[in-house]
């Protein structure tokens, strides 16, 4: 992975649970410098603070900017509150934000709109990307050692305690929007931007307090290539036959990556990286390649890793940039219309 010659001050804003559990030991790692950290709960910026070594809190966004005027913003906030920050932030400001991009499509070209407008170098925090299993599959994608790719599964079947989450209570969209968009996002990564999008995102009979939680998605790639994301995270039947995998077929080999950090969650299992590559006359031999890191919190260094390297000129933008991102929500928006629009009727056909 490309990592950034020059470092550049780090300040972050919001001090939940994602920052306390992937940014802030992402760049212990990385060795980068977080200079500040706002939120508008300042005892719980504080706490963060306390325990990772971050020199200066903020009890405005605006004390923190005049402090720091030219460091890399770290956005880790509710969706919805991503705008009025972004109105918040110099002109010209290297920026990196929390997926999703908005809660829904109009507010992502907003979200764009404003960045463009300001002239910011900005992206989204699709870290799945930079998972450490992401870079080595890539590395051997890139090789050509599986041939051309053909077909990518996601296969998610865990139990994910969404109920538990009070603040998803009520919102219309949870699934697609802020775990299946990963998935979506990897495989525009390595396909590219499909022709549209099929999808049936269902609710769980046990959390009637939430909208759709388990999801089928088919992303269109014409008659050759099949790309399809299914997660179930209501299995509530201990971790047994709990899966977490992504799969790469090619004209030349195979690629299974079995992401433990949903299995039995919160404790999750180790990963696991198996790879075969067919040769001639021989049976098929899957190997096993160690892979160090995981997609917590490793992959959260490549993010920040891009707006770095975007600041210093050594790429021309970051590769999750705020125009890729809109593809990735409107493939979000997508699956929620195909998912509403409904199957084709047996009725009409009889
Ligand atoms: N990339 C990933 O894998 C991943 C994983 C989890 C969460 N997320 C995203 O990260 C974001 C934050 O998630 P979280 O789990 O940390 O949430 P959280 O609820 O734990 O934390 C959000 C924090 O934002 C603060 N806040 C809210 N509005 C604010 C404002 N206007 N200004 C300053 N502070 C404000 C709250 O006080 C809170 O501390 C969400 O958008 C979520 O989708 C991404």
């Amino acid at each position: 992975m490309l990592l950034p010659k020059k470092h550049r001050n780090i300040c972050i804003i919001g001090a939940g649970g994602i920052v306390h559990d992937a940014h802030l030991p992402a760049y212990a790692i990385a060795g980068f410098t977080v200079v500040g950290i706002y939120d508008l709960d300042v005892d719980k910026a504080s706490a963060l603070a306390a325990k990772f070594g971050v020199p200066h809190v903020y009890s405005t966004l605006d004390a923190m900017i005049q402090a720091h005027p030219d460091a890399v913003f770290d956005i880790a906030l509710p969706a919805s509150e991503i705008v009025s920050v972004l109105q918040q932030l110099p002109e010209g400001a290297d920026v990196l934000i929390q997926k999703p991009m908005g809660t829904h499509y109009a507010e992502a070209k907003e979200i764009l709109r404003c960045t463009q407008a300001k002239k910011m170098n900005a992206c989204f925090n699709f870290q799945l990307r930079y998972a450490p299993f992401i870079t080595a599959a890539r590395e051997i994608i890139d090789r050509g050692d599986i041939g051309k790719v053909y077909d990518i599964e996601v296969y998610v079947n865990v139990f994910t305690p969404w109920h538990l989450w009070s603040f998803m209570h009520g919102k219309p969209r949870i699934e697609i929007l802020y775990h299946s968009i990963h998935y979506i996002d990897l495989i525009r990564a390595f396909l590219g931007n499909p022709e549209g999008i099929y999808a049936k995102t269902v609710k769980h009979p046990s959390m009637h307090e939430l909208a759709s939680v388990r999801t089928n998605i088919i992303m269109d790639y014409g008659d050759m290539i099949r790309a399809n994301i299914l997660t179930n995270h209501c299995h509530q039947f201990g971790y047994q036959q709990q899966q977490s995998y992504i799969k790469f077929e090619g004209t030349k080999g195979a690629i299974k990556i079995n992401m433990g950090v949903l299995i039995d969650y919160p404790r999750g299992v180790p990963d696991k990286f198996e790879y075969v590559i067919m040769e001639e006359g021989r049976k098929p031999e899957w190997k096993e390649l160690p892979v160090e890191g995981g997609w917590f919190p490793h992959a959260f260094i490549g993010t920040m890793s891009q707006i770095m390297l975007a600041a210093e000129g050594a790429i021309e933008k970051p590769e999750m940039g705020v125009e890729d991102a809109l593809y990735t929500m409107a493939c979000v928006e997508a699956a929620y219309i195909s998912s509403e629009k409904g199957s084709v009727k047996i009725s009409d056909i009889l």
